[in-house]
């Protein structure tokens, strides 16, 4: 495998309105859908859509929404053969309203919550041939330790996206190969602002910031590589994208810069389109766009 991700997979329930209801307050929305979400779900997505051979290892319900998510993943081509099934539990959901410019979400993580350590155990020799694991925070905190834990032992490189934010002591962190929070995770984690913090921490750590791209020190110097401009649509899940998108590129043998500035690339694609896994594009896709840049 070039990638295994470990992490959520969700249902997106989304409901536009045109402004947030008050305290008690009932207002007519204007639409609603549902998306294939869960921030593991969409980075594998991303990885296999840019071509990476790409395996999930994850936990749904037998709620109806979570053979779904599963047969979701497979349509991408991605390999289940270790995502676990719950017998009387509900998949992961999250609850997404769009008010006008803004939007709020809960995430309700479900089956999500059921990815223990031991779990994970089952897909020791999976992650073992991986190029690359990935991780994000939608999981339970001991999971996530373990994960890295057991990648720092075996020297498997490791990609941890840090959201949405909960804490975690430094010590994990600096076991991985790289860490890619936004910026109010990074304050948060480190304590510093970006700045200082990447410059403690060359060609590990990666802040994204949204269209301002992102930020790294490359041990010499500090690096910004500006993100493609688009009009966004829905950037929900733009970030995963990113994430899903470096480790894709890594693996293709680009260099750190190379990687992210392809996988800004991808970012700014996935926003076309509704829904987190929407507008993520294929490798023709985004190869197009990079010739017409
Ligand atoms: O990062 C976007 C994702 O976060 C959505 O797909 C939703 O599932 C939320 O968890
Ligand atoms: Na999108």
């Amino acid at each position: 495998m070039d990638i295994v991700v470990v992490g959520s997979l969700s249902t997106d329930f989304i409901v536009e309105a045109e402004r947030m209801p008050y305290k008690g307050e009932t207002i007519l929305g204007t639409n609603f859908s549902t998306a294939f979400g869960g921030k593991g779900a969409n980075q594998a997505v991303a990885a296999a859509r840019l071509e990476a051979e790409t395996a999930f290892v994850g936990a749904i319900g037998d709620d109806g929404f979570g053979e779904k998510l599963k047969t979701n993943l497979e349509q991408n081509g991605i390999f289940c053969g270790n995502v676990e099934t719950f017998t009387g539990e509900a998949s992961g959901t999250a609850h997404i309203n769009i008010y006008d410019n803004d939007n709020s979400i809960i995430v309700v993580p479900g089956t999500n919550r059921l990815l223990t350590p031991e779990v994970v155990a089952s897909a020791h020799p999976l992650l073992e041939e991986a190029d690359y694991v990935m991780l994000q925070n939608e999981i339970p905190v001991e999971t996530i330790k373990h994960v890295i834990d057991f990648c720092h032992e075996k020297g498997i490189k490791l990609i941890y996206n840090p959201a949405p934010f909960i804490p975690i002591e430094i010590e994990y962190l600096e076991k991985c190969t790289l860490i890619t929070p936004n910026e109010l995770e990074c304050n948060a984690l480190f304590g510093d602002d970006v700045s200082s913090a990447v410059m403690k921490h060359p060609n590990q750590l990666i802040v994204t910031r949204g269209e301002q791209g992102c930020l790294y020190h490359d041990g010499e110097t500090e690096v910004h590589v500006p993100s493609f401009k688009t009009t966004p649509v829905d950037t929900t899940g733009a970030g995963d994208t990113f994430n899903g998108a470096l480790a894709a590129f890594l693996v293709k043998g680009l260099d750190l810069g190379e990687a992210i500035r392809s996988a800004n690339m991808a970012a700014s694609l996935s926003i076309r389109a509704m829904g987190a896994q929407g507008g993520i594009p294929t490798l023709k896709e985004w190869q197009e766009a990079m010739d017409h840049v």
